[in-house]
């Protein structure tokens, strides 16, 4: 036995010893599982350098360091019975197996930017896989891919590309810090959607850790589970490692901000932008922002809405394009700035001009806050009154969601419904996410906010997609509805299993019967086996 490990079980005996007789005479699941995990410890890669116990001290600096909302760093959060930062796969297969084994549930976090903190909590006996240490990323620009460990974050996946190619990239989401773990597994949007979808359509293989805490990779695991994993979330196992496609930039790309307030035309404008958006040249991608600017009472406030764009190309292509597709928005040369992909990356990421891209290497996100997000489809351009009904529900609410409105189109309409689990592709014509943020959490602050995203939410129903009124799976959204048990029902969690996946929820729960029938891979929002 791994001498540490052993030393924690006396420790755990003698605790049990004390504290309670009838803990003392049966064996507790914390130390069957402790004894497991040294069975399966390899000498060459020992558990126990890996391990934390809450005893330990480092433990709760480890357990918070990527709690990146804060609603869930609260003393009512339940912690983990152990947290494993594995430098080896070796560690997860033992974790799984050990888990499998004496009942435990398994979270396992990556960038740990789960809206719903479904990576680190828990209301069952739980322990934490962290992949911090494992977020390796190797590019081949020979051939134009790039193996990256599920660790890894999305700045760090861009830093290296960028080290090794200024005409490489890759297509997923703006915020650096973002883990590929959930990231890719959830689907993955971003600026180059328009010309190369998600990032979850171009993966195109994967090592993965099953129930059994056997390692497969696309071969082994067959088509089916592999277009699980692309997009279907965490309930299939335990990625590992992530093949990508790389992509072509140029060596020169455009950003531009152009911000409108109602006495400016922003309603006309994102009425316009509606069916103009989704239907630009694939290279061009232009997203609009709405934000309540508070004025002294509420008749001065206005809405600020912010037109944001990466394109694939220089200035002098561009703005012919927007003059004849879009030339309300009066956009001019002195609007836009020129750069490599990599600092639009630092761009979007709301860095300022002339940092230096080692911060993608930063992991950790600034500034921390309480959140709570919740995305929908919009299929039909929402009218000028429709807007204006929107505003003022937004400008007459306490606090009121940043509504991020993201064009869909091009290659995202190209791709079939069914080749990903993602089945949002042609007919939308683009997201919205509602992001709510704030300071000070206090039990009520947070109830409040809550509140308000519930009634804006439903304020949204009329003018967004309906039957199912469709989700974002990686912006999860437990007022959707939550499952608190392993043995939850397909016909109860297809509640928010259509509205994250219409009709490829059931090929899920058929995939997930297959490769874990009894559920082990579990949580809140996961897919139940279809019996
Ligand atoms: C500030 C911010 C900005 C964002 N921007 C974007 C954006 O631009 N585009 C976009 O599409 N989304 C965006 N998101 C949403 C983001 O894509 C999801 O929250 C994503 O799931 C986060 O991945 P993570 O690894 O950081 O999170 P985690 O909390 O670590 O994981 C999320 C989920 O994936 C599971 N998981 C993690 N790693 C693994 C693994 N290796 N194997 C199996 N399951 C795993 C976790 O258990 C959990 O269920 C943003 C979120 C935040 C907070
Ligand atoms: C506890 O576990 C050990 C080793 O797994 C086993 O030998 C022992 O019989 C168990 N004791 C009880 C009371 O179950
Ligand atoms: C746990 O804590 C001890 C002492 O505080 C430390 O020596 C040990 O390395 C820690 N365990 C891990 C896995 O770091
Ligand atoms: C895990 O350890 C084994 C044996 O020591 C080694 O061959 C392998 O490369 C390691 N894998 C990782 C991902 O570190
Ligand atoms: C490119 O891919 C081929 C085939 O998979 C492989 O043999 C070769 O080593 C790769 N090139 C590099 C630079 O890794
Ligand atoms: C690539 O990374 C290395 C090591 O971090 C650094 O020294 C080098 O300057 C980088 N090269 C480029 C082109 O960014
Ligand atoms: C708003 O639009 C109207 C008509 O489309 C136009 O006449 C007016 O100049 C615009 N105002 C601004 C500030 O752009
Ligand atoms: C990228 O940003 C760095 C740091 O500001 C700057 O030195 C460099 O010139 C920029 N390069 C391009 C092509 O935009
Ligand atoms: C990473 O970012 C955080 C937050 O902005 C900052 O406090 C920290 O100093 C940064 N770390 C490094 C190594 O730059
Ligand atoms: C979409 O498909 C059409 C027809 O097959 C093709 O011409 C077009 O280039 C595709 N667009 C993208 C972005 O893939
Ligand atoms: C929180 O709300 C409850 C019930 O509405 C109220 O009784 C209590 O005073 C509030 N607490 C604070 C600190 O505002
Ligand atoms: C799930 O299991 C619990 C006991 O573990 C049982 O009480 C409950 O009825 C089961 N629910 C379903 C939907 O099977």
């Amino acid at each position: 036995m791994d001498p540490f490990v052993s030393a924690i079980l006396t420790i755990l005996v003698s605790v049990f010893m004390s504290s309670s007789i009838s803990l003392a005479t049966s064996n507790s699941t914390s130390e069957n599982f402790l004894s497991c995990l040294s069975t399966h410890s390899e000498p060459s890669n020992p558990i126990s350098a890996v391990l934390y116990t809450p005893t330990n001290s480092s433990f709760s600096s480890i357990l918070q360091s990527t709690i990146q909302n804060l609603r869930f760093l609260s003393s009512t959060t339940n912690q983990p019975l152990f947290i494993i930062t594995p430098t080896n796969d070796s560690h997860i297969q033992a974790a799984v197996i050990c888990s499998s084994e004496n009942g435990l549930q398994i979270k396992v976090r990556s960038g740990g930017h789960d809206y719903e903190g479904l990576s680190y909590r828990s209301n069952v006996e739980f322990i934490i896989i962290d992949l911090r240490n494992l977020r390796s990323v190797t590019v081949d620009t020979e051939n134009g891919t790039a193996w990256v460990e599920a660790g890894a974050t999305l700045g760090e996946v861009y830093y290296h590309i960028a080290n090794k190619s200024n005409t490489l990239g890759f297509p997923a989401g703006l915020c650096p810090t973002v883990g590929v773990g959930g990231h890719f597994s959830g689907g993955g949007i971003g600026t180059l959607m328009r010309k190369y979808g998600l990032a979850a359509d171009n993966i195109i293989d994967a090592y993965i850790v099953d129930v059994e805490g056997i390692i497969l990779d696309r071969k082994s695991m067959g088509e089916d589970l592999f277009w699980a994993i692309r997009g279907g979330g965490a309930s299939f196992g335990i990625i590992l490692s992530w093949k990508i496609n790389l992509v072509s930039v140029p060596p020169t790309v455009t950003v531009f901000e152009v911000s409108r307030t109602l006495n400016q035309n922003a309603t006309q404008l994102l009425n316009k932008w509606q069916y103009i958006a989704n239907k630009f040249d694939e290279d061009l991608f232009v997203r609009a922002v709405s934000i309540v600017e508070s004025g002294a009472t509420k008749a001065e406030s206005t809405i600020l809405v912010v037109f944001q764009s990466l394109f694939l190309g220089s200035i002098t292509e561009l703005l012919p394009l927007m003059q004849q597709s879009f030339p309300e928005l009066g956009l001019q040369a002195q609007d836009c700035t020129e750069m490599s992909w990599i600092n639009s990356t630092l761009y979007f990421a709301g860095y300022t001009v002339g940092e230096s891209i080692d911060v993608l290497l930063n992991r950790t996100l600034q500034p921390k806050a309480f959140y709570k997000g919740k995305s929908d489809f919009v299929t039909q351009p929402i009218s000028l009154t429709g807007f204006e009904s929107i505003w003022t529900e937004l400008i007459a609410g306490n606090s009121s969601p940043v509504i991020i409105m993201d064009p869909l189109g091009g290659r995202m309409s190209n791709i079939s419904a069914t080749a990903t689990p993602f089945p949002h592709r042609a007919g939308n014509l683009y997201t919205i996410q509602y992001y709510m943020y704030w300071q000070g959490g206090g039990t009520n602050t947070t109830t409040d906010h809550l509140e308000s995203m519930k009634e804006i939410y439903n304020f949204m129903s009329p003018y967004v997609s309906k039957s199912p009124r469709a989700a974002y799976f990686n912006y999860k959204d437990l007022d959707l509805g939550i499952i608190d048990v392993r043995n939850t029902s397909y016909t109860e969690a297809s509640v928010w299993g259509n509205k994250y996946f219409k009709n490829n929820f059931k090929k899920l729960a058929v995939v997930k019967k297959k490769v874990d029938p009894t559920n082990f891979f579990w949580d809140e929002q996961s897919i139940p086996p279809l019996h």
